[in-house]
């Protein structure tokens, strides 16, 4: 939620801020800011709606300097206006900030500003952050420091943040100090890219791909003072920090559109390369069990859980209900899955040797991170399945599993979703393989995942008979998707994707419960989504569908290639490849993920950034 980037060097910083806000608009497009500085002036940039709409203004109001800022916006305090995009102006002109975040405390703090004088010229919550650094900044300023030292812009920074409740990724500039930056964090991620003889900024890495491969992830509580010649790292409580750089593992390539008009197209065509790196080098044939490097629990310690909590939010948390089923077939853990805005605040009661699972795509996920954080509070064992490296919650975690998918840019997650699973699969393979899976079942589950690459590979060829129903489809404005054990998650998720892409209602339902009120809702002109695959419980869910159709509902069937008995009941079919159950979500999900990005597509949405959305959601 938001994006921010900044720069300091010698190069022209609205270039790199402009580039930067492009790569980081998935995470907020409702409004985009720069401000550079050039000597003594602050230049102040900002625009309602995208990037693009910056990039216009700048075209005849330019700004020229070296060190600056930019934001792109994700709403939370204030309605989407010029005046209240990012960067914020403190006091007059002197402090200028981006922020991303929310503090909870400011109106209170607003109002104690005010009374001293402070004029506030929008109704966010971030313009308190700008007024009070500058507070006290002038404040010590009065106390005879100089106003041109990075180290008084620090400490007015420092006494600033003391009184923010909330979370924050902070950076500040100062008109006094060309050419400082002070980026502070609690709960919003920043890293900061070193290059040579210039310094980036960036909410997350996208920004920095082809500038520079060595970054610096600022953790909560850290101050990092980035001027001209140097870059400290200061701990709110410790004092001065060594700074840990790491190498970037991305490449500009990785977030191409390529040959495609959207991103959510690109990474759902993505699905076999991503399932492939996300098995590579985890499976042990002689063992005919899943390993893992980054676990960070010994094979004693890991025998011993007897529980696992999977905590996720949206499409992650689908990926968890996946999971629960499996590691109760599989590896019969007793498991259950959160919702992470609820486990924060939930007691549940969780035995010695419970394990919690944290499962996210970006690893930025505020809700995710504090459930992660509580459970890790009262002594359980956490452990992340994570798609970006060096993510907070991938840093915080005891250990976990990557899924190197590569980068999700789309705001609708689908390879993340299908990886999430493959994780999952493999992860209910080790612990069953530990506990009372044979041999062979351990080296069938293997054969079969193998395939799967292919298997996705073939799924994705009913790309053109889903676009033909979506065509026909577009214009209904409710949908059920339905399904049954592994299927009823899919289903879920089928059912989200359509709402946060096209904006229909639709609702994921467990196939057979709908009698129990849902199936009110059926009529001529709301379709039903039936994901029945042959498998296990076919025959039941076909009793299901009958039910649809005896009340003049429109089906619309995933199932498995070569079932002739489905054409006859349904209006529409897609025609999937046969697998195992446990296998089902990772092909019975594609066809659902193409069938709304056509609707979308097809009713004018944009896709990649759907209104209300961002990809990442760092606020609670
Ligand atoms: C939906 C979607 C969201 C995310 C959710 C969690 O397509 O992308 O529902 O799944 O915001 O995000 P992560 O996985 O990054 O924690």
């Amino acid at each position: 939620m938001c994006g921010i980037v900044g720069y300091v060097g010698p190069g022209c910083a609205s270039e790199f801020l402009i580039e930067g806000l492009h790569r980081l608009e998935y995470r907020g497009y409702d409004s985009a800011g720069i401000a550079v500085q050039n000597g003594s002036e602050i230049g102040v940039r900002k625009r309602v709606g995208r990037v693009s709409e910056l990039e216009r203004l700048l075209e005849s109001n330019p700004v020229t300097g070296s060190f600056g800022i930019g934001h792109t916006r994700w709403a939370t305090h204030g309605e989407t206006s010029d005046v209240n995009s990012h960067p914020h102006i403190g006091g007059n002109g002197e402090v200028v900030i981006v922020h991303n975040g929310v503090i909870e405390n400011y109106a209170k703090l607003r109002g104690q500003l005010q009374t001293l004088g402070y004029v506030f010229r929008t109704t966010t919550d971030s313009e308190i952050i700008a007024h009070m650094i500058c507070h006290q900044w002038y404040e010590l300023v009065k106390l005879g420091h100089d106003p041109e030292l990075a180290e008084t812009c620090q400490t007015a920074v420092e006494r600033a943040l003391v009184t923010f409740k909330g979370t924050y990724g902070i950076v500040a500039m100062f008109r006094e100090a060309p050419g400082v930056l002070i980026a502070a964090r609690v709960g919003s991620p920043l890293v900061i890219g070193v290059g040579r003889n210039e310094y980036f900024l960036a909410s997350d890495a996208s920004p920095l791909v082809g500038h520079t491969d060595e970054v610096v992830y600022l953790s909560d509580n850290e101050i990092a003072v980035i001027t001209t010649e140097s870059m400290e790292l200061h701990h709110r409580d410790t004092g001065r920090l060594e700074p840990s750089i790491q190498t970037l593992q991305q490449e500009s390539s990785d977030t191409d559109l390529g040959d495609f008009d959207h991103y959510m197209l690109k990474e759902i065509f993505e699905q076999p390369e991503a399932i492939e790196n996300c098995l590579r080098g985890r499976i042990d044939d002689d063992s005919a069990t899943a390993m893992f490097g980054g676990l960070n629990l010994d094979p004693m310690q890991l025998r011993k859980i007897d529980r696992i909590v999977l905590t996720a939010c949206g499409t992650s948390w689908h990926a968890g209900l996946v999971g629960e089923y499996l590691l109760e077939e599989f590896a019969r853990i007793p498991t259950e899955v959160e919702y992470a805005s609820e486990l924060r605040y939930r007691n549940p009661p969780m035995t010695e040797s419970t394990m919690v699972f944290a499962i996210t795509q970006s690893g930025e996920t505020a809700d995710t991170l504090a459930a992660l954080r509580e459970c890790k509070r009262k002594g359980h064992q956490t452990l992340a399945i994570c798609n970006v490296v060096g993510s907070t919650i991938a840093r915080e975690a005891d250990g976990g599993i990557y899924l190197h998918a590569g980068p999700e840019i789309g705001v609708a997650s689908t390879k993340a979703f299908t990886s999430q699973v493959t994780a999952l699969i493999l992860l209910s393979l080790y612990f069953g393989r530990m506990r009372h899976l044979s041999y062979h079942a351990g080296k069938r589950m293997i054969r079969q995942l193998r395939d799967m690459p292919d298997v996705i590979r073939r799924t994705l060829q009913c790309h053109d008979a889903v676009k033909e129903v979506a065509d026909r489809y577009c214009n209904y404005e409710n949908f059920l998707y339905l399904g049954r054990l592994y299927n009823f998650p899919v289903a879920l998720e089928g059912a989200l994707k359509l709402k946060e892409i096209s904006y229909i209602h639709a609702e994921g339902y467990p196939a057979a419960e709908m009698k129990h009120g849902p199936i009110a809702l059926v009529d001529e002109n709301t379709p039903s989504v039936f994901i029945v695959p042959r498998g296990g419980i076919y025959p039941k869910v076909m009793s299901n569908l009958e039910e649809i159709k005896a009340r003049r509902g429109p089906v619309i069937a995933i199932a498995c290639e070569g079932d002739d008995q489905i054409s006859e009941l349904a209006d529409e079919v897609i025609f999937v490849p046969e697998v195992e159950d446990f296998l089902q979500p990772l092909v019975t999900s594609i066809p659902l993920q193409i069938l709304s990005y056509h609707i979308a597509l097809q009713r004018g949405c944009n896709v990649d950034r759907p209104r209300n959305l961002a990809k990442s959601v760092t606020v609670e």
